[in-house]
């Protein structure tokens, strides 16, 4: 083939590729759906639930962040029956000198429960993109006297936690409200040591007794499906709690290739 014919070819590629690709963009947008540019994890539909934030990742809609004003249901006193939340740090088996991160930490419900257990040799650290969720913490933590909690100001995408140094990451009623959970999970992976554990807690999509909204429930199978881009193996699902599943997954060998502290990620 000639030069001449050659870049021929390779222009009228191009030029089909380019309308291919312009062809789908109207397809999608016609119906409704964007994808990121940046980002093709990530799409937007314009029709979607008033309880998430339009945005999808693997065929879940993300929920919006609970606001600190709501923060005095975090501390409700029907959680000790809705939650059982003994029953849940018991299922967690921690240690003396554990190293915790309670991501989403809110006002610190669990992380105070969990500064007990692993006592004056562990750590706590009690993380949230809100400052007044970690206002509110810090007095919580200052009135009961504990000094094994330590408040962590994350992002959006990040928890800024200490590289290879956490023994267990707890997600209570957070994760479907995550807006990166891709970065947010790379990240935490990264903060893990190896065969540090993770543990998601949300309510049973599996269960339509559960009376909680449904953007704020995860069926196992969707967490699986989540996870399962991480280096990351599923240890158990323990059902002892009577509206929330525990789902441990514990860090492989094989590290994350993307690096630690991707940059902050546009908003949408
Ligand atoms: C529904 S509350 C649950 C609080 C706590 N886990 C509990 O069960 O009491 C969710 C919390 O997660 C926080 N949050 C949402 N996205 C987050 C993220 N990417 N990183 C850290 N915290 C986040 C919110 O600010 C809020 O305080």
């Amino acid at each position: 083939m000639s030069r001449k014919l050659f870049l021929f070819t390779l222009a009228i590629t191009f030029i089909v590729l380019g309308q291919v690709a312009s062809a789908l963009g109207q397809i999608a947008q016609t119906k409704g759906i964007r994808v990121d540019p940046d980002n093709s994890r990530y799409t937007y539909r314009v029709q979607h639930s008033r309880d998430g934030i339009g945005k999808f990742y693997m065929g879940r809609e993300i929920a919006h962040v609970m606001g600190h004003l709501g923060a005095g249901w975090l501390e409700r006193s029907s959680r000790e029956i809705e939650e059982r939340p003994q029953t849940l740090i018991r299922a967690l088996k921690l240690k003396a000198g554990d190293k915790v991160a309670d991501i989403g930490v809110g006002t610190g419900y669990f992380a105070r429960r969990i500064s007990r257990i692993i006592g004056p040799k562990g750590t706590v650290y009690g993380v949230d993109i809100q400052q007044e969720m970690l206002d509110l913490l810090g007095r919580n933590l200052k009135n009961a006297g504990i000094k094994n909690v330590k408040g962590v100001l994350g992002t959006i995408s990040n928890p800024n936690l200490p590289a290879n140094t956490i023994d267990l990451v707890l997600m209570v009623d957070v994760y479907h409200e995550f807006s990166h959970p891709y970065e947010m999970i790379q990240n935490i992976c990264n903060a893990l040591k190896t065969g540090g554990r993770v543990a998601f807690v949300e309510y049973r999509m599996e269960d339509p007794k559960v009376p909680i909204k449904l953007l704020h429930k995860m069926s196992q199978l969707q967490v699986l499906k989540e996870a399962s881009p991480h280096p990351l193996e599923w240890v158990e699902t323990i059902s002892v709690l009577p509206r929330q599943h525990i789902i441990i997954f514990k860090k492989t060998k094989l590290q994350s290739i993307a690096k630690t502290n991707t940059n902050e990620p546009r908003t949408p």
